[in-house]
């Protein structure tokens, strides 16, 4: 049995990455999904001084040990602003002081969704970008537009876009 990770790139209880990530990991035959929240990392803000007077929080090493210890990673990202919301790109800041290849060489799927038409088009394309360069094997990518018609009862409801993620699962999967 495999171990899929899906993390929302967001501190929101109520994430709508959170709920696409565990959506597609769940969609993974022959593997467990291990729901990754942020909200259970205790992470300050990042700063020079904060490291260099308190360390770096354990938590930081909770983190990059849960990811090693999967066979892959789906991560759906929330987009603030064109970019990462605070709450994950501190948590990548952190995690890269320990480990600059933080994602562990491991498969990932990477994706991102908001109720805008774009959805989290421009953080995706930032993502695809730069985790290579953080240690991520990004294998597909997908952004799901107007995320509230297209995602209900838990599942896309729009076919195309659900046969578009569908494909990219199964590129994932190949890859695990
Ligand atoms: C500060 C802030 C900035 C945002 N900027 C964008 C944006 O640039 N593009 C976008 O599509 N949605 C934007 N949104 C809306 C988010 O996509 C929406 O809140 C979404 O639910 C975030 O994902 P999450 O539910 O997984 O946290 C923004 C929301 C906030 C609070």
């Amino acid at each position: 049995m495999k171990k899929t990770i899906a993390l929302g790139g967001s501190n929101s209880k109520e994430s709508i990455n959170k709920r696409l990530a565990v959506y597609s990991a769940n969609k993974i035959d022959n593997s467990e999904t291990i729901v990754l929240d942020l909200n259970d990392y205790d992470l300050p803000l990042y700063g020079v001084d904060f490291e260099n007077e308190k360390g770096i929080p354990k938590d930081a090493q909770r983190l990059i040990d849960v990811i090693a210890s999967a066979d892959g990673v789906v991560v759906s990202l929330a987009e603030h602003n064109g970019s990462y919301s605070a709450a994950f790109k501190n948590a990548m800041d952190w995690m890269s002081r320990i480990n600059p290849k933080l994602w562990g060489e491991r498969p990932m799927l990477l994706l991102a969704t908001s109720p805008g038409a774009r959805g989290g088009q421009t953080v995706l394309n930032s993502a695809a970008a730069s985790f290579p360069h953080l240690g991520a094997n990004v294998i597909a990518t997908f952004s799901l537009p107007s995320f509230y018609d297209n995602f209900s009862d838990q599942s896309i409801q729009n076919e195309e876009l659900g046969a578009v993620l569908n494909e990219k699962i199964s590129e994932f999967k190949n890859a695990l």
